[in-house]
């Protein structure tokens, strides 16, 4: 089982940004973590980042044409009004489950809205790291299920 992590906008800087918001791990300590539960979940995980939002969307293509099992997604700020990320991720066949470190909806209105809400499986929210962590498991168990 394959599973792709995606992290989007500004989240390499995660551990210097906000951290009453977002914490202080970095997103090479987020990714160890994902790596460390993948090898308990016996999947393979593969993490990703970019802040070119074209970057993301040619990784999502190889994401398709490598038939990946699952996609774990924190597209950060895109999440909000990247139409192309959305259409990216429709064509996947593989299940995508969608995380944010915080509560997005306890924020800003701006953040209320996810332009991917309705192309994805689920979504994570306001549980920091354990966003990710419960994003791997759902994304593991809704792999399996396919
Ligand atoms: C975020 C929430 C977004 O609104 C914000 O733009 C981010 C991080 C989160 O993980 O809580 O960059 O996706």
């Amino acid at each position: 089982t394959r599973i792709l992590v995606l992290h989007g906008i500004n989240l390499d800087m995660f551990g210097k940004r906000d951290p009453a918001t977002y914490g202080s791990a970095t997103l090479a300590e987020i990714d160890e973590r994902l790596r460390a539960l993948g090898r308990e979940l016996d999947v393979d995980v593969t993490c990703f980042h970019s802040n070119i939002e074209g970057v993301l969307c040619e990784r999502i293509h190889q994401a398709f044409r490598d038939a990946v099992d699952a996609v774990v997604i924190n597209a950060g700020a895109w999440t909000h009004y990247s139409i192309g990320i959305r259409d990216a991720l429709a064509i996947l066949k593989a299940p995508v489950v969608e995380v944010h470190m915080s509560n997005v909806h306890a924020r800003e209105e701006f953040r209320h809205r996810s332009v991917f809400a309705e192309i994805v499986r689920g979504q994570i929210c306001g549980f920091g790291i354990d966003s990710y962590l419960l994003g791997l498991r759902a994304a593991a168990s809704a792999a399996r299920q396919a």
